[in-house]
């Protein structure tokens, strides 16, 4: 049976070309952990570690490579952030499109007295950010945000979000999860005070690495969230202050690094924009054949412009579950049905707590198999 794997915005599959090489070679003929040893293979891992800083920071547009701290996915880099800046008093603004790699921490932060506001954003996942300033109050001190939509691919208005913030001195972190490695995704020019990636979604690398980037003059409002080793400043029992050990304890994941290497190469030799065109075509053509299928409704917005390549679908009537089963058991073509993680941004699109199915096309998909999804969302239908 055909496969076709229409699952990107959870992970990645295929990844970059080079990926799995870099991570074997890694393994079988480096070795060796990153400032820690003194022999040569400790050393080139080092300096490994060290250009997908930069590599990452190019891709970023941000200056400081040693402001680049690696962890083990958007997740923890967000737990970091907001647990390590936020306190009891402290009110901060989110959209209504949020994952819960936000909502959870910012719920649990609310034990210690932290508070936010929700912006609600329009049914086709659309923000206003007019409507930001009516939420900023004297004690606001953070906007948390992602560039684009997980369930319907609705990219968000963040550069102007980040001018918002810039005129009310508040700090603004984004969730790249969703934009990075496909769209541009600029630090500077989206004044940001942090911005959290993960490895494995567009930018095509290994699970198991992510990380963020971070402001110099932000890093000195963000405490730790955990210590230890690092392979500096060995006589001392006290947390390094400086960058990027200050958050980078105990063995980073070397391996995922020499991938995540591998993967922001091939960005940049392919071009991201040479990769949003090609995603933009075959989810162009997607959408234009599903909104003539009767008993298929798309969620969120109805063209190309303003969206990602994630396309929400409800089975009206009937039970999205087993219309993702049958494209997967019949077809061989992989969704993701239910709620994505994202209650409230369901919620927003009308669609909580049904859910829906989504499909989410990565470059490496091609039109013949766009042809093929939507001929099996129609015999799909019909076995309902
Ligand atoms: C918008 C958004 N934020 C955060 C995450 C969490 O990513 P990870 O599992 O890599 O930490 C996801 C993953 O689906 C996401 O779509």
């Amino acid at each position: 049976m055909k496969r076709v794997y229409l699952d990107n915005a959870a992970t990645s599959y295929p990844k970059a070309p080079g990926v799995a090489q870099a991570v074997y070679n890694y393994i079988e003929n480096i070795g060796g952990n990153v400032g820690r040893g003194t022999y040569k293979n400790a050393y080139s891992a080092g300096q490994m570690v060290y250009e997908t800083r930069e590599l990452i920071c190019n891709l970023f547009n941000f200056d400081n490579p040693l402001n680049c701290v690696f962890t083990s996915n958007i997740t923890q880099s967000l737990n970091i952030l907001l647990k390590g800046f936020l306190k009891n008093g402290d009110h901060v603004i989110v959209s209504s499109m949020e994952h819960n790699a936000v909502m959870r921490p910012l719920n649990s932060l609310k034990k210690s007295g932290v508070e936010f506001d929700r912006i609600i954003c329009r049914q086709d996942g659309t923000l206003n950010p007019e409507d930001i300033k009516e939420k900023i109050k004297p004690n606001t001190k953070l906007v948390v945000m992602t560039h684009a939509s997980n369930v319907c691919g609705t990219i968000l208005p963040v550069e102007e979000v980040g001018k918002i913030c810039r005129r009310h001195n508040i700090h603004f972190i984004l969730d790249s999860a969703q934009s990075a490695g496909f769209l541009d995704v600029d630090f500077k020019k989206l004044n940001l005070s942090a911005l959290a990636f993960t490895g494995h979604k567009g930018l095509l690398g290994p699970q198991g690495i992510g990380g963020f980037l971070i402001d110099s003059d932000f890093v000195k409002e963000v405490s730790t969230l955990s210590e230890g080793g690092t392979g500096s400043l060995s006589e001392s029992e006290l947390q390094p202050d400086y960058m990027p050990d200050k958050f980078e304890s105990g063995t980073l994941n070397i391996p995922g690094i020499y991938g995540l290497n591998a993967a922001l190469k091939y960005l940049s030799s392919t071009g991201i924009q040479n990769i949003r065109k090609i995603e933009q075509e075959l989810t162009e053509e997607f959408i234009k054949e599903v909104l003539n299928i009767k008993g298929v409704k798309l969620i969120g917005l109805r063209g190309i412009e303003g969206r990602t390549s994630v396309v929400s679908l409800d089975f009206v009537g009937n039970d999205n579950a087993e219309a993702s089963y049958i494209l997967d058991n019949e077809f061989g073509i992989m969704t993701r049905v239910g709620l994505h993680c994202a209650p409230s941004a369901h919620k927003t699109l009308g669609t909580f707590p049904e859910g829906t199915v989504r499909f989410s096309f990565g470059h490496f998909n091609t039109m013949d198999e766009v042809k093929y999804t939507v001929e099996s969302i129609y015999k799909t239908i019909k076995m309902l």
